[in-house]
């Protein structure tokens, strides 16, 4: 199994920079014992140059564009979060397919374009609605098979998939971890049959969706691959909340 990894998603959050320092230097007080786990931060881009990665914590995008450079006003592209040290990348969030109209082949063109610049892309997919259980496979497997249409399979090795049913997000109502297990495995069958067994081997799925510190544990399973990490939202934004899932999954047995 692969270390977890648990990225703070702070989406549009805090609105100033003393508060963006604050929340950072608590979490990374609170963190400092935490051992075999990957925890990264996801902060608003313009906070993303003030924020000092290391001792544990590793920076995070929560978009980003498919051009490197030039005339794209209020774009942000793989070159400058390079430059400023950022290693994973969400992209195709919930957020930004509802409110942005991002489709299926933007998320493919900024997928592409991270892993050029050698940033880890985090693919967010999921159902819009508590769909059955017979819905929701062949929706995962279109997002999915587009998000990674065209891409070498041999660039894919490092990547993460979150898998968000978008009714749990910022809803408080998660989805059962017993579920998230099923999407994990079923996800994972997907990404064997498009890359094949050793990269689908290598790609970690991760849950969000209201995780809180009371749930956060429960998604991770312990004995089968299942979900291998986290993308909380709301939760992260309280630093003594982020602390506690931090240490509740990295408590769980097979981090150790
Ligand atoms: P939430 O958000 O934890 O507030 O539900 C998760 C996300 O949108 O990534």
């Amino acid at each position: 199994m692969l270390k977890p990894l648990v990225i703070a998603n702070w989406k549009m959050n805090p609105t100033t920079l003393r508060a963006a320092r604050a929340l950072f230097s608590r979490v990374r007080r609170g963190i400092r014992g935490a051992r075999g786990i990957e925890i990264a931060i996801a902060p608003p881009f313009p906070y993303l140059g003030f924020i000092q990665p290391g001792r544990g914590l590793t920076l995070a995008a929560q978009d980003v564009f498919w051009e490197p450079v030039g005339a794209w006003t209020g774009e942000v592209s793989p070159a400058m979060l390079c430059d400023l040290g950022v290693r994973y990348c969400i992209i195709g969030h919930s957020e930004r397919r509802k409110n942005f109209g991002e489709s299926d082949e933007a998320v493919n063109r900024k997928i592409k374009a991270a892993l050029k610049f050698g940033l880890i892309p985090v693919i967010a997919v999921g159902e819009e609605t508590p769909e059955s259980q017979e819905v929701v496979p062949p929706i995962l497997f279109q997002q999915l098979s587009r998000a990674l249409l065209g891409i070498p399979k041999r660039w894919l090795g490092r990547t993460v998939i979150a898998y968000e049913p978008v009714w749990a997000i910022g809803s408080g109502k998660p989805d059962t971890p017993d579920n998230a297990t099923r999407r994990a495995i079923y996800i994972r069958k997907l990404l064997i049959r498009i890359l094949g067994r050793r990269i689908a081997d290598a790609i970690r799925i991760i849950y969000g969706g209201s995780v809180n510190a009371q749930n956060a544990a429960s998604f991770l399973s312990r004995d089968i691959r299942g979900m291998e990490g986290l993308l909380v939202g709301g939760a992260s934004l309280d630093a003594e909340e982020f602390i506690r899932i931090v240490q509740s999954v990295a408590a769980r047995p097979h981090c150790r």
